[in-house]
């Protein structure tokens, strides 16, 4: 069948396998291209299938020669409907993987569950001893908590006050002011309990309670601060007490690691299209001023850019991990060099729908959304018969 991407609203419906192979293969090469990173050699990788996840399993399996087990929550291809994104770059992953005699398997529900939890355990327990890193990269709306069985709902909201500010709609390149109501009720629990540290906690508990940590493993979660123009949506927002409570996680966790060595770190990192930061307002403005600007200096890095950077110059240098005064590690250091943010505020407050083609990469956002999703990779016939991969054994 031919695929063509399918958009309703800010999520493409459709997923093309060759192209997610394509991302995959591209994101392999530039791994390859910097060099071997000294870095831990069995890895689990929690939201492993897109996004900043995907690039650490990618960073560990070739730059590391590691064997990496990835979990992860997405949708297989049935009858007449492609497969989600993470799901054909899993599969992509996998046989990569296996060419080049990498161990690689992967684990597909809720990683917010005790039962994959469980199945991660066994599969650890049997296939590789214990685990080296652990890279916790979910992005999630929801959660079922697996102890109250109450299902919780993360929003992305203001504290307080009405935030009123410009957005663009990046298909129709329309830019409009948007006006968003301050939260409620337990918006703020909510949010917390979603994507704060509950559950990074309670996978390292898990792991370390079945002996499956290694003396002096690492475990790594990914935040987000960005810039003041987004701060009263993001980080002085919701979602941003939700980051909160994921960086404060890594100190106790950190805490109940001393016993075997071992370390846990949050790390920074920049904004960049994914499938979770589309859907934030502001953001997709925010992110098509600062690509524009960070190409045009030559500091903008996608997904596995950052990874690679993290991993080559932050926890695998052979020395102290290098934090900031609050303990995080930063890789957002060239989105928030006071240069780069002085040109986004500059044009932030002149962006129109008529200028922004000019004056943002509207462009580039638009590629990146739509490579997202397999879609737009030079060197992939999108016009051929597309032969579904249907069944890949390593995906439990
Ligand atoms: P993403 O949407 O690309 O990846 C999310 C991953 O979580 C996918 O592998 C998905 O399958 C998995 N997942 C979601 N729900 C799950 C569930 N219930 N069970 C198992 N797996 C599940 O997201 P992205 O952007 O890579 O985000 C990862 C982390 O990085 C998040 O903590 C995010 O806040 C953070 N971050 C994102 C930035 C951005 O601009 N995109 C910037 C800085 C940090
Ligand atoms: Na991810």
């Amino acid at each position: 069948m031919i695929i063509e991407p399918r958009m309703r609203g800010f999520i493409c419906l459709t997923a093309h396998p060759k192209g997610c192979e394509q991302s995959v293969k591209n994101q392999i090469e530039y791994i390859q291209s910097k060099g071997k990173i000294d870095g831990a050699k069995r890895v689990l990788v929690i939201g492993a299938s897109t996004g900043f996840g995907l690039a650490s399993r990618i960073a560990s399996a070739f730059g590391s020669d590691a064997a990496t087990i990835g979990v992860f929550f997405e949708k297989p291809p049935t009858e007449g409907k492609t497969a989600s994104p993470g799901w054909y770059n899993s599969a992509a992953f996998e046989k990569e993987a296996a060419n080049a005699g990498l161990y690689a398997k992967s684990i597909n529900g809720d990683a917010f569950s005790n039962e994959i939890k469980q199945q991660t355990i066994d599969l650890i327990k049997a296939d590789l001893g214990q685990i080296d890193l652990v890279i916790y990269s979910l992005a999630s709306p929801v959660r079922l908590h697996p102890t109250t069985g109450v299902l919780h709902r993360s929003v992305l909201k203001p504290i307080g006050q009405t935030f009123t500010n410009n957005t663009v709609d990046f298909h129709s390149g329309k830019v409009s002011e948007i006006t968003i109501e301050p939260c409620s009720g337990y918006d703020i629990e909510n949010t917390v309990v979603v994507m704060g540290g509950e559950d990074w906690s309670m996978w390292i508990d898990a792991l370390k309670q079945n002996n499956l940590l290694a003396e002096g493993s690492t475990t790594v979660a990914y935040s987000y601060i960005g810039s003041s123009l987004t701060e009263a949506v993001y980080r002085n927002g919701t979602i941003g007490r939700a980051k909160d409570h994921l960086e404060a996680t890594a100190f106790s966790i950190k805490d109940s690691l001393k016993s075997i060595n071992g370390n846990a770190f949050v790390s920074v990192n920049k904004a960049l299209v994914t499938q979770a930061s589309s859907a934030i307002p502001v953001i997709p403005l925010y992110i098509s001023l600062l690509y524009k600007i960070m190409k045009a200096k030559g500091t903008h890095e996608g997904c596995i850019e950052q990874i690679q950077r993290l991993y080559q110059q932050r926890l695998f240098t052979g020395s102290t991990v290098p934090v900031d005064e609050k303990g995080r590690i930063r890789i957002d250091d060239w989105e928030l060099d006071a240069e780069v943010q002085n040109e986004v505020s500059r044009l932030w407050a002149i962006a129109t729908t008529d200028n922004l083609l000019e004056i943002g990469d509207l462009e580039g956002y638009r590629k990146d959304f739509y490579n997202l999703f397999g879609f737009g990779f030079e060197g992939v016939d999108y016009l051929a018969d597309t032969n579904e991969m249907v069944n890949v054994d390593s995906i439990k």
